[in-house]
């Protein structure tokens, strides 16, 4: 099929059978004025090619095929490091749908705004048509989206994040759907003229959402949320509202199967915020105590989960890979997802070694506490241990990353690319607060858990541009994700239990946890990581009713003698320091439960105002 775009013959390959895809590229080819175009077939030879561009353009390095097989390096501009939740916009036509949490703009003047910013934008660059699917080809589940991109990072990254490529055309056919998603850097160049850095990118950043005709716009930012379009943007921005529509969810949440000796699994997802665990926990590794015990992967950070006839929820991970937390992992934290590193890899931001492999902090824990010598840190410049030490210097960005195929992934679970989905059994709600909250309770209902996840508080992180450390609500880790009315969306979450519970349905277990508790000396008290296993036995147990816990104000909490401590030297008084109660801080902490609802009092559903009242009466009689 040809359709020509202002002089440039866009050449869409025989198997794009859809005539609507076609104009859109050539429409858009039209408007962004690219020197050519790509249709990418998803092929090991084109991947191969793409990078070796990259590699050609200084936007790559090769690292040491000895040490890191096939991998790479990229090094992003400093300011260009992190999702920009500041520059996130969702565009329906009335601003009550977007909600307060949202920024919001009337979609006719959010084109407006992006028509001159976009007209040109690609001069003297590649257009990559992109198509991909969200979730197992063909899957009932699944989605396919098309990203038309000026990045060939972005391409790359795509391939392995995504099914992408050829057969994506198949599924679309002639005239299937598909969530067009528009992406540049913004960086357009003028006849004859290079790239004066190997990071192009743009000052100005548009993260743009229109939930009611189902499109992204993308300008500016090469990053990441920012700019690999089927992850935050469609598979939960545009997802969620599609699941508001059609009765299911898409969630920030891993999924992970859990084995039991006797060979009986179960399957948990669970929302921690951005940098708060998710990878961690869907790739544990039980201690030694656990003998017999099995953690694997279907997803480290997207969940779409339906509901089934039959009453229960399945869940499928909509990726194919993971784009993760590079900074704190290794083989004490995570050794899956080291193992998983070894090859194939793309690394954005992380140090680069005098012998061409990767480096980044926490590794040191892998080489007995001793630091390299000598290393490139993220910017390219020169970093010893002593300059760390006088300046404070980073040799990877806080948010530095790797990119890998879910299927290096050691653990990855059987079922990850089911069609089918897994069926849950718990979710899990988890933000990182060093105080109040305690390491882990159960609701006593669908309503008090909806009520736990609608007011989970987290410290930010690096992983998105702005301050850190400070205490935010970040309802179901979803704040910077949910495509429409916070409220609207825990009404989605009550209606939702409500219709499978009067279906006779079982619904999912939900609990709460926290493993970022500091004592004074502002040390972890809790050790985490594999260590999480007794706390996800503790919630095997319940679902089996083998442990009867406590009443807490907050749900139903362990008695220290129902976690399995073997192997590990954690007294008691070092539990009830991870649990504790402390009425002035809970006293605090609801000042900041009632601002978080003032805010979202509009449409916010009665169900959670009455279950504020009764932790309240419950904190009350404390
Ligand atoms: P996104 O990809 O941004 O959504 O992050 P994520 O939720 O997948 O977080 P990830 O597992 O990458 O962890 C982020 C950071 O938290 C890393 O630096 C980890 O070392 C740290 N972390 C993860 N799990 C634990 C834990 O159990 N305890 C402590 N103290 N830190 C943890
Ligand atoms: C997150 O921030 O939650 C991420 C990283 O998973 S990004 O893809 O940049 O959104
Ligand atoms: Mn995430």
């Amino acid at each position: 099929m040809n359709t020509s775009a202002q002089g440039l013959d866009i050449q869409a390959p025989a198997y794009v059978k859809n005539p609507k895809l076609v104009a859109w590229v050539a429409k858009m080819a039209a408007l962004c004025k690219p020197a050519r175009i790509h249709w990418c077939d998803g092929s090991q030879e084109e991947y191969d090619a793409l990078c070796q561009q990259l590699v050609d353009a200084g936007t790559f390095k090769k690292l040491n095929p000895a040490k890191r097989p096939g991998s790479y390096l990229a090094w992003t501009d400093p300011s260009d490091v992190a999702r920009v939740e500041d520059r996130t916009f969702i565009c329906c036509e009335k601003q009550d749908d977007a909600g307060p949490t949202n920024n919001w703009m009337a979609p006719a003047e959010m084109r407006a705004t992006l028509q001159p910013l976009f007209d040109g934008c690609m001069a003297g660059r590649t257009m990559y048509v992109i198509p991909f699917s969200m979730g197992p080809l063909g899957s009932p589940i699944a989605h396919v989206g098309v990203e038309l991109s000026d990045s060939a990072y972005v391409a790359v990254n795509m391939k392995l994040m995504t099914r992408m490529g050829r057969a994506v055309y198949d599924v679309i056919g002639e005239n299937g759907e598909f969530v067009p998603c528009m992406h540049t850097i913004g960086a357009p160049l003028k006849r004859g003229e290079k790239d004066q850095t190997a990071w192009p990118c743009n000052k100005t950043k548009y993260i743009v959402h229109y939930p009611e005709t189902r499109e992204i716009w993308s300008y500016g930012s090469g990053y990441g949320g920012n700019a690999l379009l089927g992850k935050k943007c469609f598979a939960l921005r545009i997802a969620s509202t599609m699941g508001r529509a059609q009765g299911w969810l898409a969630e920030h949440m891993l999924i992970l199967g859990v084995t039991k000796p006797d060979g009986s699994k179960y399957h948990v997802a669970a929302a921690f915020p951005s940098a708060c665990g998710k990878t961690n926990f869907s790739m544990l590794v039980p201690p030694a105590a656990f003998a017999g015990w099995s953690v694997t992967t279907v997803g480290d950070d997207i969940a779409w989960i339906k509901p089934q006839a039959d009453g229960s929820l399945r869940a499928i991970n909509p990726e194919a890979g993971y784009f993760g937390v590079a900074p704190g992992t290794n083989y004490h934290t995570n050794p899956n997802c080291m193992k998983s590193l070894g090859k194939n890899v793309i690394f954005t931001n992380v140090a680069l070694t005098d012998d061409g492999d990767v480096w980044w902090e926490g590794m040191e824990k892998d080489t007995g506490g001793k630091l390299p010598d000598h290393l490139l840190d993220w910017q390219g410049k020169d970093w010893t241990p002593q300059i760390a030490r006088e300046t404070g210097a980073k040799a990877a960005h806080p948010n530095a990353r790797f990119t890998v195929a879910a299927t290096n992934n050691p653990a990855l679970d059987n079922a990850w690319d089911d069609p089918a989905g897994v069926k849950i059994d718990a979710f899990v709600f988890g933000g990182r607060r060093s105080t109040t909250v305690p390491l882990v309770t159960e609701s006593r209902d669908w309503t008090e858990g909806v009520y736990m996840a609608a007011t989970m508080g987290s410290e930010t992180t690096a992983a998105a541009f702005g301050a850190q450390g400070v205490v935010r609500r970040d309802p179901f880790a979803m704040l910077p994700f949910a495509g429409y009315n916070m409220s609207d969306y825990f009404q989605h979450w009550l209606e939702l239990g409500a219709t499978i519970q009067g279906q006779g349905g079982k619904l999912p277990r939900i609990f709460t946890t926290n493993w970022f508790r500091k004592n004074a000396e502002g040390k972890f008290v809790w050790p985490g990581y594999g260590e999480n296993m007794r706390v996800l036995k503790w919630m095997i147990d319940r679902i089996e009713g083998q442990a009867a816990g406590q009443e807490t104000a907050f749900g139903i909490a362990p008695k220290y003698n129902e976690i399995n401590w073997s192997g590990l030297d954690f007294s008691a008084e070092q539990f009830d320091s991870v649990t504790d109660f402390d009425q002035g801080a809970w006293a605090e902490e609801m000042k900041l439960h009632d601002a978080h609802f003032d805010k979202l009092a509009h449409k916010l559903p009665k169900e959670l105002m009455s279950a504020k009242e009764r932790l309240q009466r419950r904190l009350g009689a404390l």
